[in-house]
């Protein structure tokens, strides 16, 4: 924490945030996620995290079990389809390392995650929430950023939303794998099998809020429905170079201590590079699942 460890901290009325300067993103003050967190706690973090979409909860001193409690009181956990760097004893955590071990292999996965994307939007059930737990963090890159799909949509003009309502698109992990992810062998046929591509709705409502947001990103969606492929394609790009013009995107730089939890239904992410030869990264990863997305009643109408 940012603050002096006292009782006070994980008081529900003491719980606040400061918004950053994007639509999305906050850094949350007065709680320790080492002590004992009531129940009315929990529901002004879950508030301000309807909020702003991305909290930060700074100065955090967790174990893997402590960051697998707090996760879990936002939804049943997800355990990732690809179960390597995950804790033996606890499959929900997995870690997000460049560290090298005496085999010369590393401690977690690396260089995942520099595309923008939604996690799992290529699955029928996505991803609500992740949490990421900084432990080791570079002083230069290694940034994650985030865009808001629900203030990108709000911004669009009237006669593009009018247009983009009602259309589904393609999710498809195996799209751009290899080009993604060129230090990875490519997916097997089997995996490819395992997770098949997901036709969601281009707009989508917030299942809490309810807010309408855009639900698109170039690198994983394959192509919008009963389009043709050329026009598909412009669209698909040209809604992701929107959702991520600057004034819609929140940039944490992150500090060793940090916890951030993101919203999945209303943004998209990406981690930035950083000298992976020279610094070392090291996070845990925990992600809460979703529902399936749903069209607004607007978008569907
Ligand atoms: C992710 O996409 O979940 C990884 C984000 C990061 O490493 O900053």
């Amino acid at each position: 924490m940012d603050e002096p460890r006292t009782p006070a901290a994980n008081d529900a009325a003491r719980i606040h945030a400061t918004p950053s300067a994007a639509p999305i993103g906050a850094q949350v003050h007065g709680v320790d996620l080492a002590l004992p967190l009531g129940d009315a706690a929990f529901e002004r973090i879950l508030d301000l995290f309807h909020r702003h979409a991305v909290i930060v909860l700074r100065g955090q001193r967790l174990t893997p079990a402590q960051l697998v409690a707090f996760s879990a009181r936002f939804g049943p956990l997800d355990v990732h389809h690809m179960t390597e760097h995950v804790f033996p004893e606890l499959p929900q955590v997995r870690v997000l390392s460049n560290a090298k071990q005496k085999d010369g292999s590393t401690a977690g996965i690396t260089r995942g995650g520099m595309h923008w994307h939604s996690d799992l939007s290529y699955k029928p059930v996505t991803a609500l929430a992740t949490l990421l737990y900084g432990l080791e963090c570079p002083a230069e890159g290694a940034d994650t950023e985030f865009a808001s799909t629900t203030a990108a949509w709000a911004a669009l003009p009237e006669e593009a939303k009018a247009r983009l309502a009602g259309l589904t698109a393609v999710h498809d992990r195996n799209f751009r794998y290899s080009a993604l992810y060129p230090n990875r062998a490519p997916l097997t046929p089997e995996q490819v099998a395992g997770v098949p591509p997901a036709v969601h709705p281009l707009v989508v409502e917030h299942p809490a809020t309810r807010q309408p947001a855009l639900f698109v990103a170039k690198d994983v969606v394959s192509h919008v429905v009963g389009m043709d492929a050329a026009p598909s394609r412009v669209l698909i790009d040209e809604l992701e170079a929107f959702i991520t013009r600057p004034e819609f995107v929140h940039v944490h730089r992150w500090q060793a201590g940090d916890l951030v939890v993101w919203d999945n239904r209303c943004l998209l992410h990406r981690a930035t590079p950083y000298a992976f030869d020279r610094d070392v990264r090291t996070l845990w990863r925990t992600q809460v699942k979703g529902s399936a997305p749903r069209a607004p009643a607007i978008a569907s109408a």
